[in-house]
């Protein structure tokens, strides 16, 4: 019976164990589980989601205050289309936060940056450029693009000295979005050097329209691999979502997949950037605990355990301070719903947005829980005290758990 480590992933020179912590924003991966990945010889991810409130948490700076007193004279204005994100802060703070990272990092592994096409930052293209160019400059190892298409996103950095060298990936949910990727990136004359396949069981935001339940995960990497296979392109794939045991993996690099990326079974360890009590919440999710939603502003679904705090919340957007979500015109699918819920309730101090809610204030605050489909499993793998709360663990036994174990056996902490 084999286990992960019979396995290994190539990318370019690197050997390395066939395991990557997913990216998790905002401030969810870390920079020390992402280190601890690196250190044990596979993948981990930090996110540049919100990296200014990242950097002001982390590294002292006052991004997010400077850009609230800027704008200040906006917050009762509906109209938020003046707010443009200063460049030079994108990449300040990006820098800072990758920077700070790679210096740290020890081992063999590698460590990479997910970048989420959907934050928008009220200028897509201009913002996403310089993302991607500051993680470059600051020495990341690879960049996993993410939620979205990315159908230009070589484009933006071809010019850049380490576009040939540095390590690029996609995540998809479908054979076809693959297929559009590569054809618009393919005047870069640029392959992907991996493409993260990630099926209806992941957490954060899915792929998949709210049928996502009729998809499943083998048969989309099936698919792409005899693609990519008639097309004569070897490319590995990563196959994500819902791979909850080392035997899981196993199943699928046996299937052809040339490692998995996992995230749930990290959202308890120490190392993860939740807040203790809300790691517990996570741990004890049960099943009916869990659901996925429509109401983040991206459009895309998203699943999250139904007692996270930002559900339903009311918030007065905040996108004087974040505005992440601001798309080309400024415009939010939150800002539509409160609006239309205050004139709805001219007279209440405070109203409910049941169908959208305030993303960034959420995600900033760890108000809206997002995992996988299997958090509700998370409670068989550690050891509860008297009083009903589990062990934390570290992230190193759970990469250790997912790199043994044989026969989906899950080694408890000590
Ligand atoms: C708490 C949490 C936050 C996530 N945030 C992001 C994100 O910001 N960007 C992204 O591309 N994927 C995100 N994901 C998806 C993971 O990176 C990963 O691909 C997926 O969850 C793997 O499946 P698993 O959680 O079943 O192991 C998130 C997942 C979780 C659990």
């Amino acid at each position: 019976m084999k286990c992960v480590d019979d396995f290994r992933l190539r990318l370019g020179q690197h050997e390395l164990v066939p395991i990557m912590i997913g990216g998790m924003g905002v401030d969810i991966s870390t920079a020390a589980l992402a280190l601890e990945a690196a250190r044990l010889g596979g993948i981990g991810h930090i996110s540049d989601a919100m990296v200014h409130t990242v950097s002001d948490r982390r590294y002292e700076t006052r991004f997010v205050k400077d850009r609230l007193k800027h704008y200040k004279y906006n917050v009762q204005n509906m109209d938020k289309s003046e707010l443009k994100f200063h460049l030079g802060h994108i990449e300040e703070a990006t820098r800072l936060h990758v920077g700070r990272t790679m210096e740290a990092k020890q081992g063999p592994g590698m460590v990479f940056i997910n970048c989420m096409e959907k934050l928008t930052m009220n200028a897509p293209k201009e913002t996403l450029r310089v993302r991607l160019t500051a993680a470059l400059d600051a020495g990341i190892d690879g960049i996993t693009l993410a939620a979205g298409l990315h159908l230009g996103s070589f484009g933006l950095i071809e010019d850049h000295p380490r576009f040939r060298d540095v390590q690029l990936g996609i995540i998809v949910s479908s054979l076809r979005a693959l297929q559009l990727f590569l054809r618009k990136n393919g005047r870069t004359h640029r392959l992907p050097d991996y493409v993260v396949v990630e099926g209806p069981l992941a957490g954060g935001h899915l792929g998949f329209g709210m049928d996502w339940a009729e998809y499943d995960l083998a048969t989309i990497i099936a698919e792409i691999r005899a693609w990519l296979a008639a097309e004569q392109l070897d490319i590995p794939l990563i196959a994500a979502g819902g791979v909850f045991t080392g035997s899981d993996a196993v199943e699928f690099m046996e299937h052809g997949a040339a490692g998995v990326q996992v995230a749930t079974r990290f959202t308890v360890s120490k190392e993860c950037g939740l807040p203790d009590k809300v790691k517990q919440e996570y741990f004890k999710a049960d099943e009916q605990d869990i659901e996925v939603n429509t109401i983040s502003p991206t459009g895309y679904p998203m699943r999250m355990l139904t007692n996270s705090p930002g559900i339903g919340a009311g918030t007065h957007p905040n996108c004087e301070s974040f505005g992440y979500l601001l798309d080309a015109n400024g415009r939010c699918a939150y800002i539509d719903a409160y609006n239309r819920e205050v004139e709805a309730h001219p007279d209440a101090k405070k109203v409910q947005v049941m169908d959208k809610t305030c993303l960034c204030t959420h995600m900033r605050n760890f108000d809206i829980w997002t995992c996988g489909h299997y958090t509700y499993r998370l409670k068989d793998t550690s050891v509860a005290n008297a009083e009903g709360n589990y062990q934390l663990l570290s992230a190193e036994h759970v990469f250790h758990d997912y790199q043994y174990s044989k026969d989906h056996k899950i080694a408890l902490p000590a």
